[in-house]
């Protein structure tokens, strides 16, 4: 198998930083990824798991192997009254994948077109937009066990879901290659277009039954508009996470800041936007040599072009401590710092 060395991974990142690993290698079956891991240069290596590089920042040259992951196929397994029980290899792409879904009629995942990235790491943060997160379709996965090489199958309750989080970014971090996802789609569709935004796209497109397809044109529309196309601007979606507070210490920020943006949840707690508190710290457009804060979305740090992970990592910092001064509130970063 092909272990490249001193490889450039700046077409592997979305935030297009120029650093090299030590040593690069891709598997595309199983078989190839056990050879890879009992070889005898890799054994001793840190690894890390590449899928489309959309949701890391890469501070520096990487001291390991990098492992890209490029297990394809999309199978239905099962089918009963009124599900599809869909299973992708971890090295899809997302967006095609759920194109593909639509295509055939499987319904549940259409609120989340356009997010880049491969099916293998959307259990990684339980990736979510417009009123669905993965966990609400999912049925199980499977793992490859780093120490064991066993391939290990994942319920539910195993993976730990919260906003943004699971037990892979946690307990079992860097344990894991996740080898391919289970998905429960519906036969009946059940449109959900909770989050407002899409009910105005929906309208504006003149639609007024939609279909699993419209309401994914509908998205595509919305974050079209929103977020910068990291073919076009190098970045990786939001930067931080949305923060959740009590009610309580919300009750007190809204007090000095009445036009807040904020969504309760659940009956004790409140989310922040994110993009908000950094928006209305005065960040949104800020630009220093090659990169800053995106112009119409201050939750996205972006690279001009020729900016090092460090810089923007240095910049997330420093928007943190603005935040904590203005606000009291401690953002916590959504992306993987490598
Ligand atoms: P990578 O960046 O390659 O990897 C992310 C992490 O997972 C790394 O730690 C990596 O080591 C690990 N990993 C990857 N694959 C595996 C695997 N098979 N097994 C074990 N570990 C693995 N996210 C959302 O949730 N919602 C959004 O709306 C959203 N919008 C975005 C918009 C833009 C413009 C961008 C650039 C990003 C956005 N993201 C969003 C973030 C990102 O798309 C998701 O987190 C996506 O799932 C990352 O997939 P990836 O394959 O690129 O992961
Ligand atoms: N806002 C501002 N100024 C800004 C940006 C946002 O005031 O510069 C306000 C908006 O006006 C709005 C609120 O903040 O009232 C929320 O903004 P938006 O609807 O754009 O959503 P978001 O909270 O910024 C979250 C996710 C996105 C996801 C969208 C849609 C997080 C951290 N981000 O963004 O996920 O696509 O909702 O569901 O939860 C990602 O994870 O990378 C990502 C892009």
């Amino acid at each position: 198998m092909l272990i490249e060395k001193d490889k450039s991974l700046q077409q592997y990142n979305t935030f297009g930083i120029d650093v090299k690993s030590k040593l690069f290698a891709a598997f595309q079956t199983i078989e190839d990824l056990q050879q890879l891991l009992s070889n005898d240069t890799v054994i001793k290596e840190k690894k890390l798991i590449l899928g489309g590089g959309s949701n890391m920042l890469l501070t520096a040259n990487y001291d390991g192997i990098v492992l890209k992951n490029e297990l394809y196929g999309i199978e239905l397994i099962h089918e009963d009254q009124d599900y599809f029980y869909v299973k992708s290899g971890a090295g899809e792409d997302w967006h095609e994948f759920v194109l593909y879904c639509i295509e055939q009629g499987w319904a549940g995942l259409e609120n989340l077109s356009l997010i880049p990235g491969c099916v293998g790491a959307s259990p990684m943060q339980n990736i979510g937009a417009y009123g669905v997160e993965i966990k609400d379709r999912f049925e199980y996965l499977e793992a490859l066990n780093m120490g064991t090489l066993e391939v290990e199958a994942f319920e539910k309750e195993d993976c730990e879901f919260g906003y943004r989080e699971s037990v892979f970014k946690h307990a079992l971090k860097e344990e894991y290659v996740i080898t391919s996802v289970v998905f429960r789609l519906f036969k009946k569709p059940q449109i959900n277009t909770s989050y407002g935004a899409i009910n105005e796209e929906l309208q504006k497109m003149n639609v007024s039954d939609p279909s699993i397809k419209n309401v994914s044109d509908a998205v595509i529309a919305i974050r079209t508009s929103k977020l910068p196309n990291p073919k076009e601007l190098g970045n990786s979606g939001s930067f931080f996470k949305n923060p959740v507070i009590t009610n309580e210490q919300f009750l007190k920020i809204k007090f000095e800041y009445p036009e807040i943006a904020a969504y309760p949840v659940g009956e004790s707690y409140t989310k922040l936007a994110a993009g908000w508190l950094i928006d209305n710290a005065g960040w949104k457009g800020y630009t220093k040599g090659n990169y800053g804060v995106h112009k119409n979305q201050a939750l996205v740090l972006v690279n001009y072009g020729g900016a090092t992970g460090e810089e923007i990592y240095n910049l997330s910092s420093e928007i943190m401590l603005s935040v904590k001064n203005k606000y009291g509130i401690e953002l916590e970063r959504e992306v993987n710092v490598i």
